[in-house]
């Protein structure tokens, strides 16, 4: 979990460490956003005490690679295989979570420096907080990133966007039941990436897909006072209920796009039970891109399948400047004329959130902004090969759409033909540039 990832950053120099006291209101983000969010940070001391936190963790999609021995060229058909195949869990007696158990006075912000990050934020949050649930009738868990407003002592309210989830809690209700729930914080990239797979789409058991992606059992210990397992080797762990019949006031919040959301009524959960590791690490994860290319990362296996389906689909790029779900670039291997239209087609349909995509040849690199700007110019024209659908489903997450309540989506084809004038398209080569050793002429570089 979160020590032996904090090992292999520190192995491969990838992690800043910072020796010197920060705030958790402001300073501790503004570090972090410094960085992009792409630096993992350690912070020794925040708020003038011994409390430890760790920042921008898993904002770097190359990291998350080294952290979980796959690349770029192997990770669609690792997740798709731990989705296929997931694995068992192991139940074990005891882990370091539970070194330190407490059930009385539970004042969250007195143990943990739960951060506020922007100005108008309505108060401070936990943005890092995988929230774990038990559907009890498949004997399944489903875990879920949410961001939880501090609302003071023991209490918290979630914003919860998938159907699944709050539909059951809605149910629940009816019944007068609240909703029994973990918060886990300190965590690997596998517990994370497996949090990322849709509930609504697969119904998956998240744990068993975890153990499939670590390629071991995840190890699980008993909560102390709800009926649900959490992993023995994260950081923290918050137990609790999601209240029936209560709302608080939720926002305004600085969110992914870099807007503010605005006020709305959610959930409350109280928290009744907390179990942390001595000297525990708390997880932040500043809100807006960093842990979003998570969720990135298995969006791209839903378009990669959905395009597969239809075209030679090399690689899908769900872009970093579209928040990692607005916008995407794929490259495909062009076998007719139609293909590049066809990608268009079932691109913009695997995500109702997208809105835009470009449909590359695959001699194009889709991860370098350049490269894409190149092929839109050299090989499309708007007339012909811009696609452009008004006014679909989209996101409240970005503001544009929010004026009208829908989304314009545009498709690019920008493939070059593969038949009529096609010596226009040769691009320029120098015989021997790849192998040119460069150091033989420039020895002291
Ligand atoms: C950093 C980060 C923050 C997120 N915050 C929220 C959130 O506040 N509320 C929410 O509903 N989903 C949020 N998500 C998306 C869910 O975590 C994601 O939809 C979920 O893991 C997939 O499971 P689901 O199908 O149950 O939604 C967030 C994702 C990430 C990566």
């Amino acid at each position: 979990m979160l020590r032996a990832t904090l090992e292999k950053l520190k192995a491969s120099k990838d992690m800043l460490i910072c020796q010197q006291n920060v705030s958790s209101e402001y300073e501790l983000g503004a570090i972090l956003k410094h960085f992009n969010n792409k630096t993992p940070i350690l912070f020794n001391s925040v708020d003038g005490a011994k409390k430890r936190a760790i920042g921008g963790l898993y904002g770097d999609r190359n990291i998350i690679y080294n952290l979980m021995g796959i690349d770029k060229e192997t990770r669609i058909d690792k997740f798709i295989s731990a989705l296929v195949n997931p694995r068992d869990y192991k139940i074990v007696n005891d882990g370091p979570v539970r070194e330190n158990i407490v059930k009385h006075n539970i004042d969250l912000k007195r143990f943990f420096p739960i951060p506020k990050f922007n100005e108008k934020d309505s108060a401070r949050y936990i943005t890092a907080g995988v929230l774990v649930v038990k559907d009890k009738e498949k004997n399944n868990y489903y875990t879920s990133i949410r961001r939880f407003q501090y609302l003071g002592g023991n209490k918290l309210s979630v914003l919860i966007a998938s159907k699944k989830l709050m539909n059951d809690f809605l149910k629940m209700e009816k019944q007068n039941e609240s909703m029994e729930v973990a918060i886990v914080l300190g965590y690997d990239a596998e517990f994370l990436l497996s949090s990322q797979y849709s509930t609504d789409l697969y119904g998956v058991d998240k744990y068993r897909i975890d153990s499939a992606l670590r390629g071991e059992p995840l190890e699980l210990v008993k909560c102390e006072t709800v009926d649900l397992l959490v992993p023995a080797y994260c950081e923290i762990v918050l137990e609790g209920k999601i209240i029936s019949g209560k709302r608080e006031p939720e926002g305004p919040f600085g969110e992914l796009m870099g807007y503010y959301g605005i006020e709305k009524p959610q959930p409350v959960i109280e928290i009744n039970s907390i179990m942390y590791r001595n000297d525990p690490i708390f997880q932040i994860a500043f809100p807006c891109r960093e842990e979003h290319v998570s969720n990135g990362l298995i969006r791209e296996i839903e378009l990669y399948t959905n395009l597969n389906k239809i075209v030679d689909v090399s690689d899908v790029y769900v872009t970093e400047g579209g928040g990692y779900r607005f916008n995407a670039v794929a490259s495909i291997k062009k076998h007719n004329d139609g293909d590049g239209k066809s990608a268009i087609i079932s691109g913009l349909g695997y995500n109702s959130e997208l809105k835009q995509i470009v449909i590359v040849d695959d001699d194009v690199n889709i991860y370098d902004p350049q490269e894409i700007e190149w092929a839109i110019t050299t090989r499309a024209q708007a007339s012909n090969d811009f696609v452009i659908i008004k006014s679909a489903l989209g996101s409240a997450l970005e503001p544009s759409h929010t004026i009208s309540g829908t989304s314009d989506k545009v498709g690019i084809d920008a493939t070059k033909p593969i038949t009529g004038d096609i010596e226009r398209f040769e691009r320029t080569k120098i015989p021997g540039y790849d192998k040119i050793d460069i150091n033989k002429y420039f020895p002291t570089i």
